[in-house]
């Protein structure tokens, strides 16, 4: 972590009065913690999140500030960001996102969200990176790296086993250790340890009976002494539950939605606490020099308060690289008799579902963003075929025209808006008046006159998929399905024209049976930022030859996955993780369960052999490995090379897949590349519960290459000491 002069800090300390010292440690806006002006010290401006700096809202109140200067750039989410499997993209999306932050005048960016996807259906997916750890840690920490450059904070959340948003303020969460440390955990470690993510966010949720936010196990055991996290640690927006509680653990700042903050917690009922003698001023100054700290690293205050980097927003050169990161987050699932990409200059081309005509930006909760734009996939069709090509598009599937307008409607200056909402809404109102049989007519309407444009026209284009009334903060989503009678306008849809182009956008995993023998192409595609339509046009037509790569298995069936066949997930009150360290592909691998598609899969226009692998241990420091990998078929294309281990012989039960390494390298057709990689230790230990570390249980190791968890390629067995 970057050192800075304790000396300042003990010195404005040494000034402040009692009333100051607290001041600093609660929200004193809904977006902001208090300053002391006689002292110089600002307060620290706080703002959402991981897809873009959030609109402004009213300093005192939970209310939209209303402006015209707040639109921003709108990032692809965590999850298309891990799709890339692409450090430097990780580094260059949080460039970007600081540099808005710092240009928007922010201190703190509360991000990047990095909660293990422990099942489909939590609500907050879409925010987050993946199901394994390995992969957060890297991505993680080269995004947070490119945030901190603007001299901003990034503000790593939620800590931890946050992993589902059903009775999110309270439900008390529990698991073996084993599971905590080698899969809930890593990803933040390696947030503050290679990230130095100068601060941190406690989750809303209770871990072992104690609410995160005051958790002294997890905030004081593990963050400040087992990691010596000197940065700071911030609560979610009313995280605090006990003032007692709060004081006395590690937690630096309370946040809230309220805006009676003199009310908080660590306001006015602490002061009082402290004149009762209850709890001791010593603690209150610690989470002063916490937050003095982190003023001083971002430049506020101090010396180097002259050379703050200003930041910029909403700059070419930024959208420029989110279309980079957009490109390269596009899965290509499927693509039998390699029907992508398709040819630029067809005459007719039709595009299905509303998904290809929905603005995603303004939803979800707290990673709403206000985007300066947004391109929809039929704005980026259109853009890329240009006036030759007739394209007729069907919304396909109805969904109420409220949710539609929830949906697009976040511009609330603009009067196209409001007269384009009235007038939905009219529509809607009249809907919702005459029932749902009205509503089943208006569906069935939409799905015939798109099946009949899909047998009339060779080449379809179907967009389906979620929106953020599913993948939402605040719930998790009830069914594994697709919503809005979608199965059904797909079956049709492709029994009307076989050759449909299948594209799924979504910020989670959703049920593909039905469909994904009898579709030949399926393509994926996350909320992928105001470029997202641009970049998915340039996939479907050949301009860019896809390359991203699951960063979370998709099982068949919702039973399939672990949380839900043995454990619980979505229960109020409590919840345990009975399937410990079973999560995602570490379960189906081992057990053999075949997802509808596997972690790391995702295919390419081009083909790449893997070969010549050799692996030599190297006492006391892991294993070297090299191998060589040739792109074979005729177009340029990048491939990410996964490295696994399974120990196959140990005292406890491991994985036969533990992902422990990855590397994406781009190749021109015929090119081939040696690869080396290091395998450090760590990557051959588990987690021993008797003697509470990571033990390295020697013996023989199987090191396997591939290009998904599911398609190794190459492997070597090697003898580690
Ligand atoms: C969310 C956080 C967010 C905060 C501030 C909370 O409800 O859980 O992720 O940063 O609100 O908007």
């Amino acid at each position: 972590m970057k050192k800075v002069n304790e000396s300042v800090i003990e010195e404005l300390l040494s000034q402040m009065t009692l009333e100051e010292k607290i001041g600093l440690i609660h929200g004193n806006g809904i977006f902001r913690s208090g300053g002391v002006e006689r002292l110089g010290i600002p307060s620290l401006k706080m703002s959402d999140g991981p897809m873009g700096v959030r609109r402004e809202f009213e300093d005192n109140r939970w209310f939209l500030a209303c402006k015209t200067d707040d639109y921003v750039s709108y990032l692809p989410s965590n999850s298309a960001i891990a799709a890339t499997w692409n450090k430097d993209l990780a580094y260059t999306s949080g460039q970007v996102l600081g540099s808005e932050a710092r240009g928007r005048g922010k201190d703190v960016i509360l991000a990047p969200g990095i909660n293990i996807k422990r099942s489909p259906l939590c609500g907050r997916n879409f925010e987050y990176m993946s199901e394994d750890p390995k992969l957060i840690e890297e991505l993680a920490s080269f995004m947070i790296q490119g945030i901190q450059e603007n001299d901003v904070a990034a503000c790593v959340k939620h800590f931890a086993v946050n992993n589902q948003e059903t009775d999110r303020l309270a439900v008390d969460t529990d698991l073996e250790d084993r599971a905590l440390f080698e899969i809930y955990l890593p990803g933040f470690k390696a947030a503050i340890k290679n990230g130095e993510s100068y601060s941190i966010m406690g989750a809303y949720n209770k871990f072992r009976g104690a609410q995160c936010c005051e958790n002294s196990y997890l905030l004081g055991t593990i963050l400040r002494e087992e990691w010596e996290y000197d940065g700071t640690i911030i609560s979610d927006w009313g995280g605090v539950h006990d003032t007692k509680a709060a004081a006395n653990s590690p937690l630096d700042i309370e946040m809230d939605v309220k805006p009676n903050f003199d009310e908080y917690n660590m306001a006015n009922p602490l002061l009082e606490a402290v004149h009762r003698n209850e709890i001791s001023e010593a603690e209150i100054d610690k989470k002063v020099r916490n937050i003095l700290r982190l003023m001083l690293r971002l430049k506020m205050i101090g010396e180097e308060s002259e050379q703050r980097e200003s930041g910029t927003y909403n700059m070419i050169s930024h959208q420029q690289e989110i279309l980079k990161v957009a490109r390269e987050s596009i899965i290509l699932l499927k693509n039998e008799e390699d029907r992508l990409p398709l040819k630029k200059n067809i005459k007719k081309l039709a595009v299905i579902g509303q998904n290809a005509n929905i603005l995603h930006a303004a939803g979800g909760g707290s990673a709403e963003v206000k985007a300066l734009y947004e391109i929809s996939p039929l704005l980026g069709i259109r853009m890329e075929l240009g006036g030759n090509t007739e394209v007729t598009y069907r919304p396909g599937y109805y969904v109420s025209y409220q949710k539609v307008f929830d949906i697009i409607g976040y511009q609330e200056t603009s009067t196209d808006v409001m007269a384009e909402r009235a007038k939905r809404k009219q529509v809607w109102l009249e809907l919702e008046k005459e029932g749902k049989e009205k509503r089943k007519a208006e569906e069935k309407r939409l799905r015939e006159e798109a099946v009949l444009l899909a047998r009339e026209t060779e080449d379809v284009i179907l967009v389906v998929g979620l929106d953020h009334h599913q993948d939402m903060e605040g719930r998790d989503r009830k069914r594994y399905e697709l919503p809005y009678a979608q199965e059904k306008l797909i079956e049709e849809v492709l029994d009307a024209n076989p050759n449909t182009i299948l594209v799924v956008c979504a910020g989670s995993p959703v049920s593909m049976q039905k469909f994904s023998n009898k579709a030949k192409t399926i393509v994926w595609s996350y909320y992928n930022g105001m470029q997202g339509g641009k970049a998915l046009a340039d996939v479907l037509f050949g301009i860019v030859n896809p390359s991203g790569k699951l960063p979370e298995s998709m099982p068949k069936e919702l039973n399939d996955c672990p949380a839900h066949k043995f454990g619980e997930f979505g229960t109020k009150g409590s919840v345990y993780y009975n399937e410990g360290i079973m999560v995602g592909y570490r379960y189906y691998d081992t057990e053999n369960i075949t997802p509808e598609f596997c972690f790391g899969h995702g295919l390419s226009y081009t083909n790449f052999t893997y070969k010549n692998l050799t692996v030599r241990a190297n006492k006391g420091k892991g294993a070297f490995l090299s191998f060589s990998i040739r792109n074979t078929g005729k177009t340029a294309g990048a491939e990410t090379i996964q490295v696994y281990v399974s120990d196959p012989v140990c005292s406890v039960k491991r994985p036969i897949h533990e992902l422990k390494g990855f590397t994406k390298v781009f190749l021109q057709p015929g090119e081939e590349k040696e690869l080396m990689m290091e395998l450090k230790p760590s990557a051959f230990t588990y987690y021993c519960t008797e003697s509470k570390k990571f033990v390295l249980e020697g013996g023989e190791f199987i090191i396997e290459v591939g290009s998904s968890s599911r398609d190794i390629r190459l492997s070597k067995m090697v003898r580690i000491e």
